[in-house]
């Protein structure tokens, strides 16, 4: 029986058919504003609010105060309250770029990981292995440790990633392999705006549903819908990249 943890995002569990893996580690791609960091405030908050489960966020991306300002609004109102009295920890750009290699800031925050207090982490984003090592062959090693380490501490995680859907002619990033989910979220322009796609690209031990589903943006967070959409991702008119 495979145990799931719910992202508590409306539509979102329903095409995961029924969560997130437990203890494994999902990629969020998409490319900038596509809502990335959005789904992992959320998956954090609502762990907290809905399910009774602690979170630690981790930030290359900004401050604590510019996250919290970005939680509370687009309506996770609690947010600095959970940060205040532990439900959530948030390490931020501050906090982690101090240390100068990844080993030192692995260090800082095993005591949380290995601590049974938590049970959800965010890593915002993977950019940061770019920014620790020199060539592919080291971050892999380094990505598959921190994965292991993760998955070993009972931790369900998201990490963001900068990447647009994958077309065959595109090279895949490693970090595609060593990870057990893919999400990819996607953002199409329109006279009027955007629209937006979730397509659950791979779940391992999960059956999913691999259709491509318009989702929205507004107060409160993401909403998936549940219709699936006429999206086609080989489509030259709606080619979201
Ligand atoms: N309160 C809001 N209502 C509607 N849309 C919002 C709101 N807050 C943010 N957004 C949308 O979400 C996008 C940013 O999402 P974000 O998660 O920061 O993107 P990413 O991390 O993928 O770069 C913004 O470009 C904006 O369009
Ligand atoms: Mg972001």
């Amino acid at each position: 029986m495979i145990e799931l943890t719910k992202t508590g995002i409306d539509g979102l569990d329903e095409i995961l058919n029924g969560g997130i893996v437990k203890n494994s580690t999902t990629l969020v791609s998409g490319n900038p504003g596509a809502g990335k960091s959005i789904l992992c405030l959320q998956f954090i908050y609502n762990g907290v609010e809905q399910f009774d489960e602690k979170g630690i966020y981790l930030t290359f991306e900004e401050d604590e105060e510019d996250l919290r300002e970005a939680a509370e609004s687009i309506g996770f109102d609690k947010w600095g309250e959970y940060v205040d009295n532990g439900d959530i920890k948030v390490y931020d750009k501050k906090v982690l770029l101090r240390e100068n290699d990844f080993s030192s800031s692995l260090e800082l925050l095993l005591d949380d990981f290995e601590d049974n207090d938590y049970d959800r982490v965010v890593l915002d984003s993977l950019a940061m292995f770019e920014l620790f090592f020199e060539n592919e062959q080291e971050k892999r090693t380094y990505l598959l440790k921190f994965t292991d380490i993760l998955s070993e501490n009972d931790l369900t995680t998201l990490m963001t990633n900068e990447q647009g859907a994958v077309f065959p002619e595109t090279e895949i990033g490693l970090e595609n392999y060593l990870t057990d989910g893919n999400i990819y979220l996607i953002q199409t322009p329109t006279e009027s705006g955007v629209n937006r796609y979730v397509w659950v690209a791979k779940m391992r031990k999960q059956d999913i549903e691999t259709d491509i589903f318009p989702m929205e943006i507004s107060q409160g967070g993401i909403r998936v819908h549940q219709n699936a959409s006429a999206f086609s991702m080989m489509s030259e008119d709606d080619n979201p990249l």
